[in-house]
């Protein structure tokens, strides 16, 4: 399980190493295709997102194999997704989970369609801790990066 993981990030990886600046898809080279993301997300520290879109509205499951503490998201690492999609063979999308134990997520990205119909998300997040008061405000916000592939 582990191995195949590894093995079909190591391709997508090789995949889009391969695209330089100048070459990353256009609406032009996407002939057609669209990047859809309803199906199944995995990032490079192996969370993983399960989305469904109707319309322009995302739902589904994120399981994060990161936490801030232990426990901060829950007993199962589990958490409701719901998020909107742009339109066009590309879209943008912003999705949101609010975990647990009281801290919550928000994504900002875009879907892209790589050679070879490889199709990724890239994001940044926020995550949001629960401070005790407002002396607490000013650490409590994190921001990061995130590259999923589609399984
Ligand atoms: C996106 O993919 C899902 C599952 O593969 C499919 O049911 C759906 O029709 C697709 N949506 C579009 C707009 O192609
Ligand atoms: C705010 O919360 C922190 C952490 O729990 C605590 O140490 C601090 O005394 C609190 N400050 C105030 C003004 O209540």
């Amino acid at each position: 399980m582990m191995s195949m993981m590894l093995w079909s990030l190591l391709v997508s990886l090789l995949a889009y190493r391969n695209v330089s600046a100048n070459e990353l898809p256009s609406d032009k080279n996407v002939k057609g295709n669209s990047c859809n993301i309803t199906g199944t997300w995995r990032n490079e520290l192996g969370s993983t997102l399960r989305v469904k879109v109707e319309g322009s509205q995302i739902t589904g499951v994120y399981e994060t194999a990161v936490e801030s503490t232990r426990g901060a998201a829950g007993r199962e690492s589990k958490a409701k997704i719901i998020g909107v999609v742009g339109e066009g063979p590309q879209p943008t999308v912003s999705f949101a989970v609010m975990w647990e134990k009281g801290s919550c997520s928000a994504w900002v990205g875009q879907c892209f369609i790589l050679p070879g119909d490889v199709r990724i998300l890239k994001t940044f997040w926020l995550l949001r801790s629960a401070a005790d008061n407002l002396s607490g405000n000013w650490g409590s916000t994190r921001l990061g990066e995130d590259l999923f592939f589609m399984t």
